[in-house]
């Protein structure tokens, strides 16, 4: 079997060819580098028959269209894809093969509803449901994403056998691909949870997609060949949990500042100086646990977007706010890597914040 990794970005494209019938496969070609692909199927004697994307990716716009334009291969995706140019959709369990390779599709929804795996008898392609290690898995916030079936299909992985390398449609960090056996050790996702936990777990973090994603679903559910039908920070991790907010997950420590030493700081009115970045949804500013006054709001899916307009605040002292501290921490932690000098996450948000006050 013929098994190579395309690209030199973090987004993956993986070839498999038949040594014996040299038909080839490509899983999840990105747009920009069809020409590469076209010349290395050629110079390799390949005859591509099958174009595959895992998923309806929302974080760069698919080269399938334009690649089965150009070579006659069959675009193929699970029967969920609301992608318009997909020419042959297939059901959970289907096996296929590729000359003398054999295949089979597994449906696992919940990074997206249309995700699916692909797996061989040596190896998984398991498109962004699953990464490497604490990688652990695609977001489960964009359109048609879902943490309770996420959970469901982590349950599906982990019953499949443990030789099986894992190669993901991601890999934001150089990892190696590793045995499922290993993932089974070592990836977040995979730990054993209820599905009541693994769903809040997830959505606890409530995460905010990053606006470009839009832009780049719609541009592949047309099949746009328009490498600029959407702006595309360069190889941003957003496939990730924390990907449009976190640029180095769990890096570092994040200085905070507790809810006691605000509130005895807003009661002898010393907090003047500093900003309050409340980096919840508009909405949850206005639910129960309201906001404390004064606040900056901006979602922490928007930080990153929204540095230039932050940036006079750079050596202010800053305080970043969310419900749990959570996302305000992935938020401090990015304006703390883009340069600001003086930056504090309140620690236990502003559930903590009204707690202190019925104490
Ligand atoms: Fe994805």
């Amino acid at each position: 079997m013929i098994f190579k990794q395309l690209n030199k970005i973090s987004c993956k494209t993986y070839l498999i060819g038949s040594e014996n019938s040299r038909e080839a496969l490509v899983v999840d070609p990105v747009l920009n580098y069809v020409p590469e692909y076209v010349s290395l199927l050629k110079n390799e004697g390949l005859k591509l028959t099958h174009i595959i994307d895992t998923h309806t990716h929302a974080d760069h716009i698919s080269g399938a269209g334009a690649l089965a334009e150009q070579t006659g291969a069959v675009y193929v995706m699970h029967q969920l894809s609301p992608v318009r140019c997909v020419a042959f959709r297939v059901p959970d369990g289907f096996e296929c093969r590729l000359g003398d390779i054999p295949a089979r599709v597994m449906h696992t929804p919940g990074h997206t509803n249309d995700s699916l795996c692909l797996i061989f008898s040596d190896r998984i392609l398991t498109g962004d449901t699953l990464f490497l290690d604490d990688g652990g898995a695609g977001r489960t916030d964009l359109p048609g994403g879902d943490p309770a079936q996420h959970w469901e299909s982590m349950q599906k992985i982990v019953k499949l056998p443990d030789h099986l390398l894992v190669y993901p449609a991601h890999e934001y960090r150089g990892r190696e691909p590793s045995s499922l056996a290993e993932q089974k050790k070592r990836n977040p996702n995979l730990q054993p949870r209820t599905k009541e936990a693994y769903t809040k777990w997830l959505s606890d973090m409530k995460l905010t997609p990053a606006e470009w994603m839009g832009d780049v679903l719609k541009a592949n559910y047309d099949c746009s060949q328009d490498p600029k039908a959407a702006r595309i920070p360069t190889d941003a991790p957003a496939c990730e949990v924390k990907g449009t907010a976190s640029p180095k997950l769990g890096e570092q420590q994040t200085p905070t500042i507790s809810v006691a030493e605000v509130k005895r700081r807003i009661a002898a009115n010393q907090l003047k100086g500093a900003v309050i970045i409340d980096v919840r949804e508009p909405a949850e500013l206005k639910s129960d646990l309201g906001a404390i006054g004064g606040v900056i709001n901006v979602p922490v899916g928007q930080v990153a977007q929204r540095l230039g307009e932050l940036e006079k605040y750079k050596d202010t002292e800053v305080i970043t706010v969310c419900k749990s501290g959570m996302r305000a921490d992935v938020a401090a932690n990015l304006l703390i890597k883009a340069g600001f000098k003086k930056v504090f996450n309140m620690t236990g948000g502003m559930t903590a914040f009204r707690a202190a006050e019925k104490t």
